[in-house]
């Protein structure tokens, strides 16, 4: 069994890793500064720091202390819409805070890092992207993300340690975060239904994404820091059939059982129209299974989000950049 650390443990996604890992008996070290994160959302048998990665004494020091075996990293500022208004918090929670962890891992000998990337890596090319394609993210997020996978190529390859990549899309699920008004359009609109407020679509709603049940995604992504098959491999994860936000926000609505108000506004600046991605790698190496239908898997997460009960979303006091491009949603606080 392996000495493991998970950064991002009390978020959406990392949390359901921790107990993955725990499940499977490893000894998992979890770290998160709680920005994004809850500590309801912390597995008991985990140990838990909770840490800023941004300081780079605090996470060499913790990093020294654990000596992990295996790094999953998943911490981030993932608001990919809103990277363009506050590029400095995302370049530092995401190029910094990974070197910061990184450093100290590859220091103390790990054998094998799995990077969370995003499948916001490939732009605006045509869907659906395959993991050959070359990366041309079209906005700051991506430009990180594209910017750690290099960092981790270069680095595993002078140091000698393991790495996987994975390209997650449009993740969706039990304890998502349903205060943020920034990002993960099924958690907004569920919590715009608990709240019996309007839902907003950014553009006409035709944009097409394939979303991902978190369930589905963290069966691979729990596998990757020991399946021989996936080392040095990048592969996307998630979701199948891409569908319409139209027809995703009727789905909701219906299984939701209420109806409020649609209200279509201007397009984000550099939102992609067609972004889902290929399956086959995370089929072949990581056996990805769909185990329910995207109507089942939103049942479940509406009778979750229902027991939590309405959230208040929870807006940054300043952007970056305070411009007239702001979203109205935003700067309304309509959400
Ligand atoms: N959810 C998705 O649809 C999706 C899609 C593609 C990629 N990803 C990536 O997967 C990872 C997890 O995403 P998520 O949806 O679970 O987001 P999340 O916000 O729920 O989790 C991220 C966690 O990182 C923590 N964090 C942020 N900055 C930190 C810092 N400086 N130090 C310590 N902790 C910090 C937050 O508190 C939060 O708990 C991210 O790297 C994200 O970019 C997510």
């Amino acid at each position: 069994m392996a000495k493991v650390v998970v950064t991002g443990a009390a978020g959406f996604m990392g949390s359901w890793l921790v107990d993955s890992l725990i499940n499977e008996g490893h000894t998992v070290y979890g770290v998160d500064d709680l920005s994004g994160g809850y500590t309801r959302n912390i597995n008991p048998q985990s140990k838990f720091f909770k840490i800023d990665l941004r300081n780079k004494t605090a996470t060499k020091d913790l990093i020294e202390e654990i000596s992990p075996e295996i790094l999953y990293h998943l911490a981030a500022d993932a608001t990919e819409g809103r990277s363009q208004f506050t590029p400095i918090n995302c370049t530092e929670r995401g190029i910094v805070a990974y070197l910061n962890v990184l450093i100290p891992s590859i220091k103390k000998g790990v054998k094998r890092v799995v990077l969370t990337s995003s499948m916001s890596v490939y732009g605006s090319q045509n869907t659906p992207f395959d993991e050959s394609m070359e990366t041309k993210p079209d906005d700051v997020y991506g430009v990180n993300k594209a910017s750690m996978e290099e960092i981790t190529k270069i680095l595993a390859d002078v140091y000698r340690f393991e790495y996987v990549i994975f390209r997650p899309h449009n993740v969706y699920g039990e304890r998502q975060n349903l205060a943020d008004p920034y990002r993960n359009v099924i958690g907004i609109w569920i919590n715009a239904l608990l709240r019996d407020k309007p839902i907003y679509i950014y553009g006409d709603g035709e944009q097409q994404r394939a979303f991902s049940y978190i369930h589905d995604a963290i069966v691979c992504i729990s596998k990757a820091g020991f399946e021989k098959k996936c080392c040095n491999e990048i592969i996307n994860i998630g979701g199948k059939e891409p569908i319409t936000l139209n027809e995703m926000a009727k789905i909701i609505m219906q299984e939701f059982g209420k109806t409020v108000k649609v209200i279509y506004l201007a397009p984000r600046p550099k939102e992609v129209k067609y972004a889902y991605s290929t399956y086959k790698k995370s089929e072949e190496l990581l056996d990805y299974k769909e185990k329910f239908s995207l109507i089942e898997n939103i049942k479940r997460m509406i009778i979750w989000a229902k027991e939590l009960g309405p959230q208040n979303p929870s807006y940054l006091e300043n952007l970056e950049l305070e411009t007239e491009q702001v979203p109205k949603t935003w700067k309304e606080k309509l959400i």
